[in-house]
């Protein structure tokens, strides 16, 4: 009689730790689910990145963009000095430089307080920086192959955009 009740505490004390040692199981990964939120909303809202070094681009783009990379050594090899910034949230960035809707591209730049997005040529904005135009930036919109970074099998026409503050825009280049 006391035997079988010592059985029936032990079957279910054992139990209670079963299931205690269930919930082990899942605290790494929810510790990991809670790190991951806060580094997430830290990058997302906080992490703020000082690219306003004189003489340096700061290119931000999307960590697995290939034609940023290739975009970033058409600058290099024109002389420029370079600081890729991988960033995930790309639509803050531009949100955040002032980039209109429709001059979005793939990455966005920041050199001398000048906006550049997409695939600009490199000319085009070592003319800005020397000629200091009262301008937001410039863009190549979208992703024109034959642009630079873009090179491809064909040289589809493109256009660069300079653009303002406060909506006005045009052509300063083509190709
Ligand atoms: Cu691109
Ligand atoms: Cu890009």
């Amino acid at each position: 009689m006391s035997s079988s009740k010592k059985n029936k505490r032990n079957i279910r004390s054992s139990s209670i730790e079963n299931s205690h040692k269930k919930n082990y199981i899942y605290t790494p990964y929810i510790l990991f689910i809670i790190v991951f939120t806060i580094v997430n909303v830290y990058f997302t809202y906080f992490h703020t990145i000082d690219d306003s070094q004189e003489g340096i681009v700061a290119v931000y783009k999307s960590p697995t963009c290939e034609c940023c990379n290739k975009w970033i050594k058409h600058l290099e090899s024109n002389g420029f000095n370079v600081r890729a910034i991988n960033e995930i949230n790309m639509g803050k960035i531009k949100m955040d430089k002032g980039v209109p809707e429709k001059f979005k591209s793939c990455h966005t730049a920041v050199i001398n307080g000048y906006v550049i997005e997409g695939h600009v040529p490199a000319n085009d904005i070592i003319k800005l920086l020397n000629e200091k135009r009262n301008v937001v930036g410039l863009s190549v919109p979208d992703m024109p192959v034959g642009s630079p970074g873009m090179e491809g099998s064909r040289n589809d026409p493109y256009k660069v955009y300079e653009f303002d503050q406060v909506g006005n825009y045009k052509v300063i280049n083509q190709y």
